[in-house]
């Protein structure tokens, strides 16, 4: 099905598979005892793969709301230059909020949008990650859940993408740009 691919497998769909369960048994736990339904917020798109495999996995009641942002990465690289182009379509005022997240990187992404989330007086706000590249961070942040660690590898799959492509691939594995050009993917 994808000749010439993967490059190497990083995290296999049962290990993903498997992490995931753990880290919903862990939400699980932390909010069984908590009122109301737990609101998941997703930052689009790269989790909602993560998402849709998370939230069927934690056994809790929830809400489901999206957020998309325009990458600081497509104006200015490496600034504080995150905005919010689609907000959500529900308050959060005094609830239960997890963001979930594909990759936290750099963590400018998310450092804005928790201070714009605490703006609107959630009871609790935590955050949830499949992968966290603690190496590369410039905005420090609380990770309340991670699933991997992962180093500076290019990654796709489960999610995430190489220009928009390989987001459909069941497992997590590194792109080089040999493998970019063999998969016929010109930037
Ligand atoms: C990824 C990821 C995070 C962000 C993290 O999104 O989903 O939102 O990068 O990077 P940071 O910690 O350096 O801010 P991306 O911009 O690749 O868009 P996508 O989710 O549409 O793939």
């Amino acid at each position: 099905m994808y000749p010439d691919f993967p490059e190497r497998v990083l995290f296999s769909e049962e290990e993903i598979t498997l992490r995931v369960r753990d880290m919903a048994a862990a939400i699980h736990a932390d909010f069984r005892n908590e009122p109301g339904p737990l609101a998941v917020v997703s930052i689009l798109k790269g989790g909602f793969v993560f998402l849709a495999d998370l939230i069927r996995a934690v056994g809790l009641d929830i809400t489901v709301d999206f957020m998309a942002i325009s990458s600081y990465r497509e104006s200015r690289p490496r600034s504080s230059g995150v905005r919010i182009v689609k907000d959500l379509s529900e308050s959060i005022f005094d609830r239960n909020v997890l963001v979930v997240e594909d990759i936290i990187d750099t963590g400018l992404t998310l450092s804005y949008i928790l201070r714009n989330l605490k703006e609107r007086s959630p009871r609790r706000l935590k955050v949830c990650t499949l992968l966290n590249r603690a190496g590369s961070r410039i905005a420090p942040l609380p990770i309340d859940y991670c699933g991997f660690e992962v180093g500076d590898e290019f990654l796709v799959g489960y999610g995430l993408d190489y220009l928009q492509k390989w987001r459909n691939l069941r497992f997590i594995c590194t792109l080089t740009e040999r493998g970019g050009e063999r998969a016929g993917i010109s930037g």
